[in-house]
């Protein structure tokens, strides 16, 4: 938790409920130690997606399919293509996406990320990266490529708890690869002319990209 957890609690409560619905899909998997996205970032994709209304939504990170049946509940017309490579994780999103009504409007591409972007084309108005952190600066490319002119792009936990701050001398050995890399990749969303972002410090740190 970046910001003081007294202070998250209370942003969470200011904000409106979701449906009874979403409630109870993340409700279920926190009980099964899936890792989905937090309230506030709930609360701002949903912001996000009803500002840009996106077309096409392309997510890197399905899990059980929480983040994308929130998507789809929120931008009513829009289609998602969300990738997971996870086996387990895709058997339960495949039976979510059936049980919620939404086979027609989520497509599941199941495989490594970095496989599937390289064969992926179209256009995305929105595109969430949310899998291995340490991958993003390797799908960047690729991302850039699929993402529509004005499209969006939201990457998120990529301040690592707020480690991304310190010495790589103050980081775990095992966890070295992954600062290095976050750090690669804000530089990278930050300085690429073909991108103008902003790094917000919420939920995990999220950075917000448009494609100009
Ligand atoms: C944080 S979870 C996604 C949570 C989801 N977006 C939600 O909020 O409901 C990240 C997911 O990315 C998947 N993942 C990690 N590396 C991947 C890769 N290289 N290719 C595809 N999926 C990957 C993991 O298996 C995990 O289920």
């Amino acid at each position: 938790m970046i910001i003081d957890d007294r202070l998250n609690i209370f942003i969470n409560s200011v904000h409106r409920e979701f449906p009874e619905e979403i409630t109870a899909l993340e409700k279920k998997a926190l009980e099964d130690g899936v890792p989905i996205i937090r309230k506030s970032t709930q609360n701002l994709l949903r912001f996000m997606l009803l500002m840009k209304k996106p077309a096409k939504i392309l997510e890197v990170g399905t899990a059980v399919g929480f983040s994308a049946i929130l998507m789809a509940g929120i931008c009513e017309d829009c289609t998602i293509d969300t990738i997971e490579k996870y086996p387990p994780r895709i058997k339960e999103a495949k039976e979510n996406f059936e049980r919620y009504g939404l086979n027609s409007r989520i497509r599941l591409l199941e495989g490594d990320a970095a496989d599937i972007l390289r064969e992926l084309d179209g256009s995305y108005d929105m595109i969430f990266m949310d899998a291995a952190k340490g991958q993003y600066i390797y799908y960047l490319e690729d991302i850039i490529r699929l993402l529509a002119d004005g499209g969006v792009l939201i990457s998120d936990n990529v301040l690592q708890e707020g480690d991304i701050i310190e010495s790589k001398y103050a980081i775990n050995r095992r966890d070295r690869t992954i600062h290095q890399r976050m750090r690669e990749y804000l530089y990278a969303v930050n300085h690429d002319k073909r991108l103008e972002s902003t790094v917000l410090v919420e939920g995990d740190g999220l950075t917000l990209s448009i494609k100009k």
